[in-house]
């Protein structure tokens, strides 16, 4: 097969969803239409427990045991289809945000009762920024939940989505009689746990056939009719241009632990959504069907094993064909490198790959070459942008709890911030260290991981601060006399790169409305 037909196989996603909403037992669902898992719970055991939630510990032996999930790779109908998990916990968000990087289109999974919720919010900001193309699954329709239409409109408000349902449902909770499938005009009825049958489903291409009637009551008919004509006057029809470039959503219900509505989504996204995207370099746009390979790191994984100490660096290729054994550029570190054993993930299964396309993720072994947003190409200097570091929203000193291991202490923080388990901030008044995270779980990590990786102690020390944003100006002078002014308040980044620290939304309010010559920006990227 070519590279061209392997890139128009490849659909590259991620779910993502507030916790608790269903991406879990959606995405095990969808492996099994892909026949790549065989039985329900496959996926679901390797989630991170929501009683754990408070023992980190337990957590990360969680996310040591979801290298397997991190990608799931399965076969429909002649689509390779590439699930990139993405960890719903709050505090691993900007793990997300970095995959998220790497996908080429998204699921969004809200829970029909509880709405749009603050994380989904969160996720689908990150994909608007990046104008990534995304599917609504409104999930739980078995249970009892909000109105069809006053969910479209929650969507549209706070997603600042522009949805457009593609199923619309028929009764809720446990009057749910099904969906009718608009565009194919089919109407699939609902029968719990999964036992759908060809029955169920039902060509029906005008909606006054009195077979509706008989099939899910008077009431039920006369309220999807009704429905019908109201989505026929007020939604558009779908554009398929508008969707892939972020301008228009398609919205499912379903109910995904009754394996229903899953399969309309399924067939609607292998049909729609986009094959392996172009992405951006300070230098250049690559497209996918260039010969040479090109690639960047989104996310690297550490072992928790002391004994074993490597890493993975997850890839994903870009451009051309990645092969084994082959000397590529590693272009930050300006080197040569080749890997041996490249990881491809089919679901649950770890296998060597000798060569991998546009679209696809692989898994390097790494020994601490690698930072988030590397790039690797045949030669050429490369720099992919889009992977920033996102604004932290929690924050403490850092301090070094046994002054014979100081040199452990920085290379450990060196690392563990390439890996990007955290930010590091050195302020510039007084050289004091402030670590940076999204989470308040990832300073107990970087505390025990080290520990136990590197033998080093630290100690935190708490800091009153609300914000950290990147700063900028056209004329450096401009630049220059706040960082004088603010000199308190202002730290350098790992790359050296200015950071305000703002003590209050007020403070940074005021810095804004006081220096209108400086730009404040909420990911290292400036945007
Ligand atoms: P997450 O990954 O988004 O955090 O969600 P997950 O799939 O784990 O689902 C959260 C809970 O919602 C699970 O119940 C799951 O069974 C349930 N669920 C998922 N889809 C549906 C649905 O369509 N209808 C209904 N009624 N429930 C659904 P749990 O009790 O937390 O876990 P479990 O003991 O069932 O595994």
């Amino acid at each position: 097969m070519g590279l061209k037909q392997e890139i128009e196989k490849r659909k590259t996603f991620g779910i993502i969803s507030h916790p608790d909403a269903g991406k879990t037992t959606l995405t095990e669902k969808l492996l099994l239409f892909g026949g790549a898992i065989q039985v329900a719970g496959a996926v679901k055991s390797n989630k991170i427990k929501k009683h754990a939630t408070s023992d980190f510990m337990a957590i990360e032996k969680q996310r040591g045991i979801s290298v397997a999930t991190s990608v799931m790779a399965f076969n429909y109908r002649e689509k390779q289809i590439n699930i990139l998990d993405t960890p719903g916990h709050k505090d691993f968000a900007e793990d997300t945000y970095r995959t998220l990087t790497a996908v080429d289109s998204a699921i969004v999974v809200i829970d029909v009762a509880k709405g749009v919720e603050t994380q989904t919010e969160k996720l689908v900001g990150v994909c608007k920024g990046r104008e990534t193309p995304m599917i609504v699954f409104v999930n739980k329709m078995d249970r009892e939940g909000k109105d069809g239409f006053d969910l479209l409109d929650e969507i549209e408000q706070k997603l600042n989505m522009k949805a457009i349902p593609m199923t619309w449902p028929i009764g809720m909770g446990q009057d749910f009689k099904g969906v009718y499938n608009i565009f194919e005009k089919k109407l699939v009825l609902f029968s719990p746990h999964g036992k759908q049958s060809e029955e169920d489903i039902i060509e029906i291409e005008d909606l006054n056939d009195p077979i509706l009637e008989e099939r899910v009551g008077d009431r039920l008919a006369k309220e999807l009719r009704d429905e019908a004509n109201l989505i026929d006057e007020v939604y558009p029809t779908f554009d398929r241009e508008a969707y892939l470039k972020g301008e228009l959503n398609p919205v499912f219900f379903g109910s995904a632990v009754n394996n229903f509505g899953v399969k309309e989504l399924l067939d609607c996204f292998v049909e729609i959504a986009p094959g392996p995207l172009s992405r951006t370099t300070e230098e250049r746009v690559v497209e996918p069907m260039e010969n040479q390979f090109t690639g960047f790191i989104f996310k690297i994984h550490a072992n928790m094993d002391p004994k074993h100490r490597d890493r993975i660096a997850f890839l994903r290729v870009c451009s051309g064909t990645f092969r084994r054994n082959t000397n590529y550029l590693h272009v930050r570190k300006d080197k040569k490198i080749k890997f041996s054993n490249p990881t491809a993930f089919m679901a649950s299964k770890k296998s060597i790959v000798d060569e991998s396309y546009p679209g696809d993720i692989v898994g390097l072994y790494d020994s601490g070459n690698f930072k988030i947003g590397d790039g690797l190409t045949e030669g050429e200097k490369l720099h992919f942008i889009g992977i920033p570091s996102f604004s932290p929203e929690q924050f403490r000193y850092i301090e070094n709890g046994d002054p014979m291991k100081s040199k452990q202490l920085q290379k450990g923080i060196q690392q563990l911030m390439e890996e990007g388990v955290a930010q590091m901030f050195t302020k510039e008044d007084n050289g004091r260290k402030i670590i940076g995270t999204v989470g308040a779980l990832q300073f107990d990590v970087l505390q025990y991981r080290l520990e136990h990786e590197y033998g080093a102690k630290c100690l935190y020390e708490p800091i009153n601060l609300y914000k950290a944003c990147w700063i900028d100006a056209e004329d450096p002078a401009k630049l220059n006399e706040f960082v004088q002014r603010r000199k308190n308040n202002i730290a350098r980044d790992i790359e050296k790169e200015y950071v305000f620290l703002a003590e209050s939304r007020y403070m940074l309010q005021s810095a804004q409305d006081n220096h209108p010559d400086v730009q404040f920006y909420f990911s290292s990227e400036r945007k």
